[in-house]
Parts: C-alpha cells; sequence; structure tokens
C-alpha cells in the first residue's frame, strides 16, 4: 500500500512503486494498440492545424457531437490561412452549436496569429504553442505530441481521473496543489526517450482512450484495465471515491435590510436597478443596515406622525450560488386615516398584498409577503 492513512497530501511523483512508475506507458501504449481508438477523423494526421482544431473542440465537447462540425469546419476552412482571414460571422456560425463561444473567438484569433506571426506554421514547442490564444498547458502538449511526436504529458480530466485512480492521488484535482503533483507525476509517465513518434501519440491517446472508455466517471469497468492489478482505486474497492469530488463550498453571507410598508392592505414595492441580484425585479426598498433603512423610510415620507407602529420581522436567508443573503425584515405599518403617501416614479408603487403575484417578486421577498397576509389584513 502506497497510500498514506494519516493525510490527505497527494504523494511527490516520486513515492510510488517503481515498476508501476516504468511500465505505465508500456503498459498503456500496448493496450492502447490493441484497445484504444484508431479511427477518429482527427487520428492518423500529423497535420497540427487538423490536431489543434480537433483539440480546441474537443475541449468541452464529446467526440460524437464534435466529428460533424469538424468535417464542416476543415471543409469550409482547409488550412489556417483561410480559417485566419474568414470573417467573424462565418467562424461563429459554424461554431454555433457547439457551445463554450469563447473558444471560437479564440480560435480565430489563434488561426490569425499563427498565419501573421508564424507564417501560417504552428510552432512546435508545448511552451510557444501555450502562448497562442485558446490553447492551455494540457492542449498545448496534446498538439505537441500528435504532431510533433514531443514527449509532452497531457492533464484534462480524464487524464486527472485515470491518474487519481491508478496511483491513488488523494485530494480534489481542481485543488492547485493536487494539481501540481499530478502535473508532477503525470511528467514523470510519459514515455522515455527512446520512444518513437508513434508510441508517444499511442501514449498521449491512450491516456484518453483509457479515461474516456473504461476508466469513466460512473462506472469503471476494471475488469479489462490494463491496470486493474495495480489500480489503487480498484484494489481497495474506492473507484467512487477517487479522484476526490470538489469540497463543498463555505460561501459569504451579506446582510441586507428590507422595509415592509404598509398602507391597509397595500405594501410599498420599488423596481431593482437592471442588474445584480434580482436586476429589474420589483421586491422590497432595501438599505444596507438599520439607519440606512430608516433614512429610506423619511425619504417615502414615512414621519413618526403617519406610521402606527414598527416591528421586527424574524430574518431569513436565501441561498445564492456564490454567497448567502441574510434578510432582516423591518416593518412600518401607516395609520389607516394618513393622507396617502404619494409616489409617481415608475420605480415605486403601493402594490395590494393580494396582487404581488403580478410583480414577479424573487422567491424571499414573496415569500416574506406571503408571511404577512394573515395576521395583518
Ligand atoms: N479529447 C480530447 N482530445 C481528444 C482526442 N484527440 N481524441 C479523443 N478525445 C479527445
Amino acid at each position: 500500500m502506497y497510500r498514506t492513512s494519516s493525510d490527505s497530501a497527494p504523494l511527490p511523483a516520486g513515492a510510488y512503486p517503481k515498476e508501476l512508475l516504468t511500465g505505465f506507458a508500456p503498459r498503456l501504449i500496448a493496450w492502447q494498440r490493441e484497445h484504444g481508438r484508431h479511427d477518429l477523423p482527427w487520428q492518423n494526421t500529423r497535420d497540427p492545424y487538423r490536431i489543434w482544431l480537433s483539440e480546441i473542440m474537443l475541449q468541452q465537447t464529446q467526440v460524437s457531437t464534435v466529428i460533424p462540425y469538424y468535417a464542416r469546419f476543415l471543409e469550409r476552412f482547409p488550412t489556417v490561412e483561410s480559417l485566419a482571414a474568414a470573417p467573424d460571422d462565418d467562424v461563429m456560425a459554424l461554431w454555433a452549436g457547439l457551445g463554450y463561444y469563447s473558444r471560437a473567438r479564440n480560435l480565430h484569433r489563434c488561426a490569425q496569429v499563427v498565419a501573421q506571426t508564424h507564417g501560417g506554421k504552428f510552432p512546435s514547442t508545448v511552451e510557444a504553442l501555450a502562448e497562442l490564444p485558446g490553447i492551455g498547458r494540457s492542449t498545448a502538449a496534446a498538439i505537441a505530441s500528435f504532431a510533433f511526436g514531443a514527449r509532452e504529458t497531457i492533464l484534462d480530466g480524464n487524464v486527472k481521473r485515470v491518474l487519481a485512480r491508478v496511483f491513488g492521488v488523494e485530494g480534489f484535482p481542481g485543488e492547485k496543489r493536487v494539481e501540481n503533483a499530478m502535473w508532477t507525476l503525470a511528467e514523470t509517465l510519459v514515455p522515455g526517450p527512446k520512444a518513437s513518434d508513434a508510441d508517444v501519440s499511442a501514449y498521449t491517446q491512450g491516456l484518453m482512450d483509457l479515461g474516456a472508455t473504461l476508466c469513466g466517471r460512473g462506472k469503471p469497468d476494471c475488469a479489462r484495465c490494463p491496470f486493474a492489478s495495480d489500480c489503487v482505486a480498484n484494489t481497495t474497492g474506492r473507484q467512487r471515491e477517487l479522484p476526490a469530488a470538489r469540497p463543498k463550498k463555505t460561501v459569504p453571507t451579506r446582510r441586507t435590510w428590507m422595509l415592509v410598508l404598509l398602507d391597509g392592505d397595500a405594501v410599498m414595492l420599488e423596481k431593482r436597478p437592471p442588474s445584480g441580484i434580482w436586476g429589474g425585479l420589483w421586491s422590497l426598498p432595501e438599505a444596507a443596515d438599520e439607519p440606512a433603512l430608516a433614512e429610506r423610510a423619511r425619504d417615502f415620507g414615512v414621519t413618526p406622525e403617519r406610521a402606527a407602529s414598527s416591528s421586527v420581522l424574524a430574518p431569513l436567508t436565501h441561498t445564492f450560488t456564490h454567497f448567502k443573503l441574510d434578510i432582516e425584515p423591518r416593518v412600518i405599518e401607516l395609520k389607516r386615516n394618513a393622507a396617502p403617501l404619494e409616489v409617481n416614479d415608475g420605480q415605486s408603487a403601493w402594490v395590494p398584498l393580494g396582487n404581488i403575484d403580478a410583480y414577479g417578486l424573487p422567491a424571499p421577498v414573496r415569500k416574506l409577503l406571503d408571511g404577512l397576509r394573515g395576521p395583518l389584513i
């Protein structure tokens, strides 16, 4: 067993069994040659343009979706120069449906840089490739290894899963510390200097193939895996725990004060600014603290003579993706016989509590006002 039990730090690459480290590439290459994928449209070419195009399309999209797009792109833009010279709209139109449109914009910019700065030839080193728009470290390594036979490692999500399972790498692979350890491990695994270009390509493709087929996220097919007898996940039954899931985020909490201003059965609603949370929705008037809320009430014309009562409601919490919002509701009821407060600015409105459905309120505000309907009217 080469996993530490006392902490969840990934081990340094040198801490894994030597035979597994040295045997990894030959075993993977042998497996890829027999069981891997060999006839994808971007295989069996060394043309960096075709390889680059496929790798960008495959970044967040699965193979079966990419295939027809890839064919149409190559038909319309057979060379990097033709892509570079195309109008933006043509590129975007051909990309439409693949999603993640910044990829298409970067793709076009990258083609222009290659055409203009590199004389139409993709550079051959990982470092130079990774300088180009839209090409990260792993994509640069994939292009360098497939097109130029460079002994470079990829490390995308599939490869992280394979390494985490086979080597028992603990920790969430999206965390920098874990990712760095995985890069180091992946670098020690690439075939040695005697490997041919074909071996290097088979190795890189093998990493992708294993991660996309046998070692998938759901139910890995360990019985057919070339690493079954050594794989930490398989031998310890931890396939579901490796790689570790993203840790639950602790989100920050914001606090806001809301004014529930009631005149008989009507409540004062206010239209929110167009951007930010609940942009453009109607809601309750808000302020960042209690005194500021009192000032807002005064701005609406609420004076001590006009107010019949003021009260504090229990706070409620609303959870957004990136933060929690604690809402502190403060209620002011106007005297029934007081002259009505006029608001006529299009941004505020008196709305009967029975009619708030027409205003599409944010869920917690709706909940808050629903709670008032019974006792107050
Ligand atoms: N995913 C990323 N690159 C790939 C490739 N070259 N073949 C199959 N799937 C991939």
